[in-house]
């Protein structure tokens, strides 16, 4: 089981289409999945087709309740499973400031995810996607804590950089509590090839980030952007369509990476 954090405090940079579209596309690639939600905006719920305020259970009772990840999840209709979030997540650093575990509580319900899974017979989830909301709050801390990795949506824009430091300090900082966290990849989104800054900005994290750089750049696509009113990852809606093509390429890479991590240890 590989647990992925999809951030960036920048916001509207494709964090919750990368999500989204990633799960679809591993669970396309019949990998099993589960997306965890952990924006109070729930644009990630949504994504899936599952209503928001109308779920039983959500990531908040996960997070300030005790309740297990196993009870919080749900089959969306896009095929996979999710625990969803919506605005009962808000407010999560007032309610547990100052609470000794507060960072390490997604991280605790996970292991106890992963024990379960160990012990059961059924087969477990091969990744777990996590998208997390426009700031380094609690909730991105707790998944910051929990994850393998971090996969960092990009926008290859005059101000793509900035933020970036303060994620890369929060990263070394958690280090501490979590050893293997780490930057998994950045992923160019919103991609326009015939944008000459675009290329120039294109280049420049390509200096800056030399090999955990994915190929795939995820173009600015109108299906991508259609596809959440419709309750659906593109693949679904629109399987042909570049958006869709390259998300699922993005999962290649992704599972393409697991295995050469694997096969080092
Ligand atoms: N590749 C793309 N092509 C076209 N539209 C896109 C693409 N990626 C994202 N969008 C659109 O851009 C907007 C922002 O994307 P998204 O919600 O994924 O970003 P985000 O980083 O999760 O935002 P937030 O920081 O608010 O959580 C959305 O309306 C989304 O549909
Ligand atoms: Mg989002």
């Amino acid at each position: 089981m590989e647990i992925l954090a999809i951030a960036n405090q920048k916001g509207g940079v494709g964090k919750t289409t990368t999500a989204v579209n990633l799960a679809a596309s591993l669970s396309a690639k019949r990998k099993r999945v589960l997306l965890i939600d952990l924006d109070p905006q729930g644009n990630a719920t949504t994504g899936t087709g599952l209503h928001k305020n109308e779920l039983a259970l959500t990531a908040a009772d996960v997070l300030l309740d005790g309740v297990s990840i196993a009870e919080a999840t749900v089959m969306s209709p896009a095929g996979f499973d999710v625990v969803g979030a919506n605005k009962e997540l808000a407010g999560m650093d007032i309610t547990l400031m100052g609470q000794e575990n507060s960072h390490t509580l997604l991280a605790d319900a996970l292991d106890v995810l992963m024990e379960d899974q160990q012990n059961s017979k059924k087969k477990g989830y091969d990744y777990i996607v996590m998208d997390c909301a426009p700031s380094l709050n609690l909730l991105t801390i707790n998944a910051l804590v929990a994850t393998d990795g971090v996969i960092i949506p990009m926008q290859c824009e005059y101000y793509a950089l900035e933020g970036l430091a303060d994620l890369s300090q929060t990263i070394e900082r958690l280090t501490e509590l979590n050893p293997k966290l780490h930057i998994k990849g950045v992923v160019r989104t919103l991609f326009d090839a015939r944008n000459t800054l675009a290329n120039d900005v294109s280049q420049e994290l390509e200096a800056h980030f030399g090999d955990i750089m994915y190929r795939t750049h995820i173009p600015r696509n109108v299906r991508l952007a259609e596809a959440p009113a419709h309750g659906m990852p593109v693949l679904a809606f629109e399987k042909n369509s570049k958006g869709a093509q390259a998300y699922l390429q993005l999962a290649a890479e992704v599972i393409k990476q697991s295995r050469a991590a694997k096969k080092q240890a």
